[in-house]
C-alpha cells in the first residue's frame, strides 16, 4: 500500500479484540503491568515473499521505543501493523491496559516520506483533526498549539510543500499528534535530514514523550537509538529477535544477527 493512499487513514486506529492464551515469552512477559500492544503469532505474505514470519512481541505503549533491523528486516511492516492500516495474514494483536484488559489505542503515523498536501501548514494540521473526527470549530485553534509546539506557527499560512526538509518533517510530527494520540509511531524520522533539523525532532520527540506520548520509531541511526530509546525491538527476516532494555542491548546483544548488525556489518 503506498503512503498517499494511507495518509487519510493514519491518524485515527486503534488496535482490540482478543489475544490467543499462552503466547507470551518469558522476557515478553516482564512487560506485565505496563500498557501495551500485544503481537502474537502474526503472519503476513505479499505473493510469495514473507513479510513477517511468525511474529511475537509485546510493545509497550507509553515509553520510548526503536526498532531496529537491516534494510528488508519488516520494521515499517510492523509499525503498519501496530496502527492498524495493514492487516496480517493470521495472528492477533491487542491493546491491552496494566492490568491486561482489552483496550483500543489511537496512534498517529509519520511516514518515512510524508505526504503534504497542496495546502498551508496549518490546513494539512486541520485535515488531521477532521479525519480524527475533531469537529470544525475547534480545528483552528488545535492546529496553532500543535504547530507552535513545533516552532512552526509562524509558517502557519506557507504552503507546505514549500517547507523545508526538516519543516516539513515537524509538520509531519505535528499534523500525527494534533489529535493527542496515545502513541506516534514514525518511520526513519530524520533519515533524511541534515543534523541540525534531525536535532529539532528528536528535541520534540523527547518533549512529546516528557509530556506522556508513547514514541515508537524506526531507525538506522544507533546514536540516536542510545540516546532516546528506553526500549529496543531488534527485527530480523520478518521476525523479533530481541526486544527489551535499550542499555541492556546495546552493552550486549543476544543474538549473532544483532550484534553483526551493531558492528555495522548489516544483513540482507
Ligand atoms: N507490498 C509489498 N509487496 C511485496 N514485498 C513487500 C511489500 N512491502 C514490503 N515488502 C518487502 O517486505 C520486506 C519487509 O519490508 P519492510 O517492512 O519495508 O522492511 P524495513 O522497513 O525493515 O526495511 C522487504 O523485503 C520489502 O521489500
Ligand atoms: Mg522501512
Amino acid at each position: 500500500m503506498r503512503d498517499a493512499d494511507l495518509l487519510s487513514r493514519a491518524g485515527s486506529a486503534g488496535a482490540g479484540g482478543p489475544a490467543p492464551a499462552g503466547t507470551a515469552s518469558s522476557a515478553a512477559a516482564s512487560l506485565a503491568g505496563v500498557d501495551r500492544l500485544e503481537f502474537s503469532a502474526i503472519r503476513l505474505r505479499r505473493g510469495a515473499h514473507a513479510l513477517l514470519d511468525g511474529l511475537d512481541l509485546r510493545l509497550p505503549v507509553r515509553m520510548r521505543t526503536a526498532v531496529l533491523g537491516a534494510n528488508g528486516a519488516g520494521k515499517t511492516t510492523l509499525l503498519q501493523l501496530a496502527h492498524g492500516l495493514i492487516a496480517p495474514d493470521s495472528g492477533a494483536i491487542a491493546g491491552r491496559d496494566a492490568a491486561g484488559a482489552a483496550v483500543a489505542w489511537r496512534f498517529g503515523f509519520v511516514f518515512q516520506k510524508p505526504v503534504m498536501l497542496m495546502r498551508s501548514a496549518r490546513a494539512n494540521v486541520e485535515h488531521a483533526l477532521a479525519v480524527a473526527g475533531v469537529p470544525r470549530a475547534r480545528r483552528r485553534a488545535r492546529a496553532d498549539r500543535a504547530l507552535s509546539e513545533v516552532g512552526l506557527l509562524d509558517a502557519a499560512q506557507r504552503p507546505a510543500r514549500r517547507l523545508s526538509g526538516g519543516e516539513q518533517q515537524r509538520l509531519a510530527i505535528a499534523r500525527a499528534d494534533a489529535a493527542a494520540p496515545d502513541c506516534l509511531l514514525l518511520d526513519e524520522p530524520t533519515s533524511s535530514l541534515d543534523p541540525h533539523a534531525a536535532a529539532a525532532i528528536e528535541r520534540h520527540l523527547l518533549a512529546l514523550s516528557a509530556a506522556g506520548r508513547g514514541i515508537v520509531f524506526a531507525t538506522h541511526d544507533f546514536a540516536l537509538a542510545r540516546r532516546l530509546a528506553q526500549r529496543v525491538v531488534f527485527m530480523h527476516l520478518g521476525r523479533v529477535l530481541e526486544s527489551g532494555d535499550a542499555a541492556t542491548f546495546f552493552a550486549g546483544p543476544r543474538s549473532i544477527e544483532a550484534r553483526r548488525f551493531l558492528s555495522g556489518d548489516l544483513l540482507q
